[in-house]
């Protein structure tokens, strides 16, 4: 009787440290998504304001960092991290193929402004700003291109029913 109780109360306790650890984990997954993601719009608007300035220097760095950034932005989506907090669609994980695809088109058109800002080519710089999408990553442009699709807006609600 003494071995199956504790038996019974250590499997309780180990599964509940186990079920609240990955509720952590993914906790930290969207937190650090999030961060992510929050980066990469300061580094667009730090772009809006540097060509408006013609500060070709401030173009050019911020396109690069946004270039690596898209090299490990799929890292931000393991599968199956989304939850109501979230705002990532399912589809990404059933549509992975298109999903995966989009960081590199937007890493294109960030080395396209690059190397315009570097040329100082203020007509190239424009088109490649608008490219990437000079209102906002909601709205128009490559980072758009990923949300329009995968992005939920507003955040999901319960399916009445389900
Ligand atoms: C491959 C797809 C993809 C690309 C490319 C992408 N995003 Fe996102 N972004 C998402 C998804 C999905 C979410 C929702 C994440 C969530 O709520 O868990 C998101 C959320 C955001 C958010 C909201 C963050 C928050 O606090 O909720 C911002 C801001 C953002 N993205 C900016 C950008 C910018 C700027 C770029 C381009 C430089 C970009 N994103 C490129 C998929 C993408």
């Amino acid at each position: 009787m003494f071995y199956s109780k504790s038996f019974g109360i250590a499997f309780v306790i180990l599964s509940t440290l186990f079920f609240t650890s990955g509720l952590f984990a993914q906790e930290d997954v969207l937190k650090k998504r999030k961060d992510f993601m929050t980066a990469r719009y300061d580094e667009l608007k730090a772009i809006k304001r540097a060509v408006e300035e013609k500060d070709y220097a401030t173009i050019s760095l911020r396109a690069k960092d946004i270039m690596g950034a898209m090299d490990k932005a799929v890292n931000h989506f393991p599968k199956g991290s989304f939850s109501e907090k979230s705002r990532a669609k399912a589809e990404i994980w059933e549509k992975w193929d298109q999903f995966s695809k989009i960081p590199l088109k937007v890493k294109d058109v960030a080395s396209a402004l690059a190397n315009a800002a570097g040329a100082k080519d203020e007509a190239g710089v424009q088109a490649q700003f608008k490219a990437l999408g000079p209102e906002s990553p909601f709205r128009s442009g490559a980072c758009y291109e990923c949300h329009k699709d995968f992005r939920s807006s507003p955040p999901p609600t319960k399916k009445a029913g389900g």
